[in-house]
């Protein structure tokens, strides 16, 4: 039975939508699975690249076993199933996961509800899964889209480069990311032919509305592999346009996230005004395969915990954020060389020059909204949707590791990330490095790839006076001029990364506001 949606006007969203949903995925034949907190921390030990996280919290039971909070759910679900190539398996479950959360850098309970079809499946049993997901996320707003995509189509296409499984991690980041400046600068450092690697940016940035980017798709298509995949999709697509499920679905070839664990169909889900994906979800056979089980799987999670955070779209100002682009700038002179590079394309907004402490700056005209920003802020803002996009240095965006996209790289704040130290230092390797820095991840990330044990000392400023006082051997900072260490004594030892000015986007935004940010990057990239 239905519930009558007045009766439940007093429970949260997250609870409503459970509620309906249950009744939905029962309705469908899935039956409730329910786990424990506590697993065998061996089974996650075992399956690591299969986790988001690597990180598990664990704990010795009274007996001696290693326990741990479980992380993920699909795992147990993969190994405790009963499933046979003759007996299908449906499952659902509602169940709280322990991950640590990038952006808080702390562990974070969240709140699943998910589902689970194992045995041998058909085309229409994997449509099936992907119409219950776009079922479940217009549960949660009729303002909701899906990216949809299959791993296979750009992995058949890097390896007919002859690009190897070393490479394959840094180029997907850069996939992910839809970083097409980064993918280039990558794969000629790799020596990959011009035109190989001009094919692989654009099937890698194809996106859109289904039907049209399957012809770009099929375009590109040079290997049998990828025309297979590209044919799955199709039948996918046409069981979806069966049950009117094809609606608000996007082809999105950047979606190749996770691929130890999805292996061939991948698919997320975006609600308006809520900053992250709500849902993600794929196909993960070869999970079942390590189990020793012949047998495919398909299945997602919805987030519940996401649906909890303040929502944009349901607070102040919402139909405005809504309706217009908002900017993340940062303060200081390269936020006004930004600004002079996006009122030169047709979004100014001269109230910004007006003598006052303002932050928030519109021109209802042009449809634009700059917020001004500490520089180290704008990833953060843009991350969390409080803006569409924003400009910042990739000095920051390294060291945030900020989930957003990178669209252009617009060549101006041009420095380098650098090691220096005093004139004349030597260094001594038996001995820890003292690091002073700002840029504590990208220190740590830059000297563990280099097997170097430091310790990093955390500086907000005038990081060159360090080494002089004999805080710490070396420094990592921004380096423009050189002046700063030429007057200090100091001199450059290394280059960590080359720096410049960056658009990002926030990922939900991009999929609600794709025209708009469309047109910025087609204008400033001309
Ligand atoms: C940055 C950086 C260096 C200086 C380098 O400092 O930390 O100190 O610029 O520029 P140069 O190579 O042209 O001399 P910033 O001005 O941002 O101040 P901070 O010391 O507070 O970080």
């Amino acid at each position: 039975m239905d519930f009558d949606r007045q009766d439940l006007g007093f429970l949260r969203q997250g609870e409503r939508v459970t509620l309906q949903l249950r009744a939905l995925y029962e309705r469908c034949g899935y039956r409730k699975y329910r786990m424990g907190q506590f697993e065998e921390f061996d089974l996650y030990q075992r399956h690591k690249n299969f986790l988001k996280s690597k990180h598990i919290i664990s704990f010795n039971d009274m007996d001696g076993r290693m326990l741990a909070l479980k992380p993920d759910v699909t795992l147990s679900i993969a190994k405790n199933t009963h499933a046979t190539a003759d007996a299908a398996e449906r499952f659902y479950y509602v169940e709280n996961v322990y991950r640590l959360d990038d952006a808080t850098g702390s562990f974070a309970e969240i709140n699943q509800l998910g589902l689970e079809h194992i045995g041998k499946l058909t085309t229409s049993d994997l449509a099936g899964v992907i119409c219950l997901a776009q079922k479940t996320l217009k549960e949660v707003s009729q303002r909701s889209r899906m990216q949809l995509s299959h791993v296979g189509f750009l992995l058949e296409l890097i390896s007919s480069l002859g690009i190897g499984e070393a490479d394959r991690h840094g180029l997907i980041e850069c996939i992910q990311q839809r970083s097409g400046h980064e993918l280039a600068e990558k794969l000629a450092r790799m020596g990959v032919p011009p035109a190989a690697a001009r094919m692989l940016r654009e099937a890698a940035s194809l996106n859109g509305e289904f039907i049209p980017t399957m012809q770009q798709a099929r375009a590109l298509a040079i290997t049998p592999g990828m025309n297979e995949v590209l044919d799955q999709l199709d039948a996918v697509y046409a069981e979806l346009e069966k049950c009117g499920c094809q609606g608000d679905l996007m082809l999105d070839f950047s979606l190749i996230s996770d691929i130890d664990y999805y292996s061939g169909f991948v698919f997320r889900g975006f609600v308006q005004g809520i900053a992250r994906a709500v849902l993600a979800g794929g196909d993960y056979g070869s999970l079942l395969q390590k189990f020793g089980k012949d047998l495919s799987a398909i299945g997602f999670a919805l987030y519940l915990s996401e649906l909890d955070v303040p929502q944009t779209a349901e607070t102040v100002g919402a139909e405005k954020a809504r309706d217009m682009l908002t900017v993340a700038l940062p303060k200081g002179r390269l936020g006004d060389q930004v600004y002079e590079l996006f009122s030169g394309i047709g979004y100014e907004c001269k109230a910004i020059y007006e003598d006052n402490r303002k932050l928030v700056f519109e021109n209802a005209e042009t449809r634009v909204r700059y917020l001004l920003v500490k520089p180290s802020d704008v990833a953060i803002y843009v991350e969390h949707g409080a803006a569409d996009v924003g400009v910042v240095g990739k000095d920051i965006l390294l060291d945030a590791r900020s989930d957003v996209y990178e669209l252009l790289d617009l060549g101006i704040g041009k420095c380098r990330l650098a090691v220096a130290a005093r004139n004349g230092y030597v260094e001594d390797r038996d001995r820890v490095l003292r690091v002073a820095t700002k840029f504590t991840n990208v220190t740590k990330d830059y000297y563990s790839a280099r097997n170097r044990e430091i310790e990093v000392i955390h500086l907000n400023g005038s990081i060159e006076l360090a080494p002089i006082l004999g805080l710490s051997d070396v420094i990592v900072d921004i380096v423009e001029s050189g002046k700063t260490l030429v007057e200090n004594d100091l001199s450059v030892l290394e280059t960590v990364a080359p720096v410049s000015a960056r658009l990002i986007a926030n990922r939900s935004s991009y999929m609600f506001k794709r025209d708009e940010i469309g047109e910025i990057v087609g204008k400033l990239q001309g």
